[in-house]
């Protein structure tokens, strides 16, 4: 068949609420003009993450009343630990209550000032968690990364050969590891081939450096090796995803991405040493470590979901839905990122407006167009996100103002996605008229969460 079906049926609707652009106006003027800010029921298609905001399976529901909440060594907890190490392989599992709290264990027990961190690109709070020890946070991206339009199929890959001088340069003894970032969130959703992590781990192999691997989306990475790589086509992706972690000597896991649940993550490793280490922070920060922050229940719910993410056709239907929505602004040649991501379209908002320079934050400008216009949230990549002040104050952009619209799992249909082009559609006919942003007030960390920001009118 050509047409490719959500793979479920609906049985429970949550209703949206419709709003008109006076309304929107309003509201984002209230917000400070930062989506973050928005009420959440004002935003019509909420498209600002795919993390946590996806839809459970009966089997998930069915999974919650089954949730031991046993202080220590519960059931639930066996059940997660089986499943994970099941997928991962891996000896020491550590449950977080979310990715960022695996990192930042992983950071405060293993870094220390002056040390480098090499990822093909590290997500904000990654970089945030490395900075805060006083370390470095080190992107090596393939260099077609660099170019949104090119079409190659693993575009997240890590440049091995500037890892390879990093080494050199820097010296293995200040890289107490290297993180490799499945898919590649940042640079697109976009993915990593085996071939790529194999040859990082060659390399780091020679230097003892261990590897760790960033998984949330990692059974969409599996599915992309599964289409594009010869020699995986027949493979199961649980298989695949057996093999990614088989080259690794750790992770950090949000199980709100292909954990499809609302909240959870992990922290994972071999080392005996390493994971004493973890052991004792958790149980300071997070909890007990057979529950490390989270009930009884979400345990049950991820060692489902950490499952169903890998049925293959599952995969297939949600690759269909971002490639359905890329197809249909390709259509009216407004610029994204080429192939389609894992989780989310990425619009090219340098492309989109060339009339704003970087340092006016085109991506902000885009993302609010698309909110006046029809309630829809999305949010940047770029200068705001990634861009850098330095010692003097100055402001350096982003390599990339990308605008993200992400796709929560199993919770928007078809005409949703009809919708959605209609609106970008309508934004890219006025595109000429918008208007660059500054940002008014910002904090000193992870600043596009909270800061205000106001319109350049002139
Ligand atoms: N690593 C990557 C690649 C991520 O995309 C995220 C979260 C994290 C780590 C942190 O996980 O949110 O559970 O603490 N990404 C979300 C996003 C927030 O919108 O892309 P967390």
């Amino acid at each position: 068949m050509k047409n490719i079906i959500e793979p479920f049926r609906i049985k429970m609707t949550e209703p949206l609420k419709l709003t008109q652009p006076e309304q929107r106006l309003d509201a984002l003027h209230n917000a400070h003009h930062n989506v973050f800010l928005l009420d959440a029921e004002d935003c019509c298609i909420d498209l600002l993450t795919d993390s946590g905001t996806g839809a459970m399976s009966t089997q998930q529901w069915a999974a919650l009343m089954l949730g031991d909440e046993s202080y220590a060594g519960s059931r639930s907890w066996k059940k997660f630990e089986q499943t994970v190490k099941e997928i991962t392989g891996f000896k020491h599992i550590f449950p977080t209550h979310q990715g960022r709290a695996a990192e930042s264990i992983l950071a405060q027990t293993q870094l220390k000032p002056g040390d480098v961190v090499p990822n093909n690109s590290h997500f904000d709070t990654t970089r945030a968690n490395v900075e805060f020890v006083g370390a470095e946070a080190l992107n090596l991206p393939c260099k077609e990364a660099m170019e949104p339009a090119l079409e190659v199929p693993f575009k997240g890959n890590m440049d091995v050969d500037a890892l390879e001088r990093c080494i050199q340069e820097r010296g293995a003894e200040n890289i107490p590891f290297c993180m490799v970032t499945i898919t590649n969130n940042t640079g697109g959703g976009q993915p990593v081939s085996l071939d790529n992590i194999r040859e990082i781990k060659q390399v780091l192999e020679k230097h003892q450096i261990p590897l760790i691997i960033d998984a949330c989306r990692f059974a969409e990475n599996a599915y992309f090796i599964h289409e594009r790589e010869s020699g995986y086509d027949n493979k199961p992706l649980l298989d695949i995803a057996q093999e990614i972690f088989s080259y690794a000597d750790g992770a950090t896991m949000s199980c709100k991405k292909d954990g499809l649940a609302n909240i959870g993550g992990f922290l994972a490793c071999n080392d005996d040493g390493w994971a004493e280490a973890f052991r004792n922070l958790l149980i300071l920060r997070e909890g007990f470590h057979t529950y490390g922050g989270l009930a009884g229940r979400d345990l049950e719910v991820i060692a489902v979901g950490l499952k169903e993410a890998l049925e293959l056709d599952y995969q297939k239907y949600r690759h269909a839905t971002v490639e359905y929505l890329s197809q249909k602004l390709l259509k009216k040649n407004i610029p994204l990122v080429r192939p389609a991501g894992g989780h989310a379209v990425f619009l090219d908002a340098k492309a989109f407006l060339p009339h704003i320079a970087p340092l006016e934050l085109p991506g902000i400008a885009l993302v609010n167009a698309l909110y006046i216009e029809g309630g829809v949230r999305a949010v940047e990549l770029g200068t705001v996100m990634f861009g850098r002040r330095d010692e003097n104050g100055l402001e350096h952009p982003a390599s990339l103002e990308l605008v993200r619209l992400a796709f929560p799992r199993r919770v928007y249909t078809q005409s949703h996605f009809d919708y959605l082009a209609e609106v970008i559609e309508n934004v890219w006919q006025q595109r000429d008229r918008l208007k660059g942003y500054k940002i008014l007030h910002q904090p000193k960390l992870l600043r596009h969460f909270t800061c205000s920001f106001s319109l350049i009118e002139s």
